[in-house]
């Protein structure tokens, strides 16, 4: 499996399936979330009502993962993966561990060989940079899986220098 890290906004990205990093509600938000469900148009956020009215009645809990389509993006799914609030005091990376871990295994199941990721939980939910791009390269790499092609696809200056620093 190759690694690539890159710069730019992961809507724009043709992969077989773009990562969203998500809450647990699966029905939007800001960030990533908000331009994978403004740019994938309705149908993302209709499969993510009959997911929440089925299996995920309860919402999708951090650390899971789960495919719907990916409306108009380039893309042919999207992974939705809930990442953990960062902590001060309570060590969650397992939790950020387990959303890489577990949107490869999804990403197995589709079959799907290219897979863009964004650096989960370092938005609004706060993980510092450096500690989630050792995170995220670290698991992908430590995770067997059939995907030919991990893309890290970074929004700023500085999380495109950390991610590249763990390469
Ligand atoms: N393409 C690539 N990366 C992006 C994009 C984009 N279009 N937009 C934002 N990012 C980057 C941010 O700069 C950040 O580094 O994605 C990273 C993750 O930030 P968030 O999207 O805020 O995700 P997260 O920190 O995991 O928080 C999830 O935020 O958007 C809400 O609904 C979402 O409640 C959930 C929470």
């Amino acid at each position: 499996m190759r690694i690539i890290v890159v710069q730019g906004d992961i809507t724009d990205q043709r992969a077989d399936a773009i990562v969203n990093a998500a809450n647990s509600s699966l029905l939007g938000g800001g960030g990533v979330d908000g331009a994978i469900h403004r740019k994938g148009g309705s149908e993302i956020l209709e499969a993510c009502r009959k997911l929440r009215a089925s299996a995920y009645g309860k919402g999708l809990p951090p650390g899971q993962a789960v495919a719907t389509t990916a409306g108009m993006l380039p893309a042919k799914w999207v992974i939705h993966t809930v990442g953990p609030v960062y902590s001060a005091t309570e060590n969650r990376s397992h939790v950020l561990k387990s959303c890489y871990r577990e949107s490869l295994h999804v990403a197995d199941e589709l079959g799907a060989s290219t897979v863009a990721f964004p650096a989960v939980s370092t938005g609004v939910y706060r993980w510092p940079m450096d500690d989630a791009a050792r995170i995220a390269i670290g698991t992908v790499r430590a995770t067997p899986t059939k995907v030919e092609e991990v893309r890290f696809v970074l929004f700023t200056d500085e999380a495109f220098a950390q991610f590249q620093a763990q390469m």
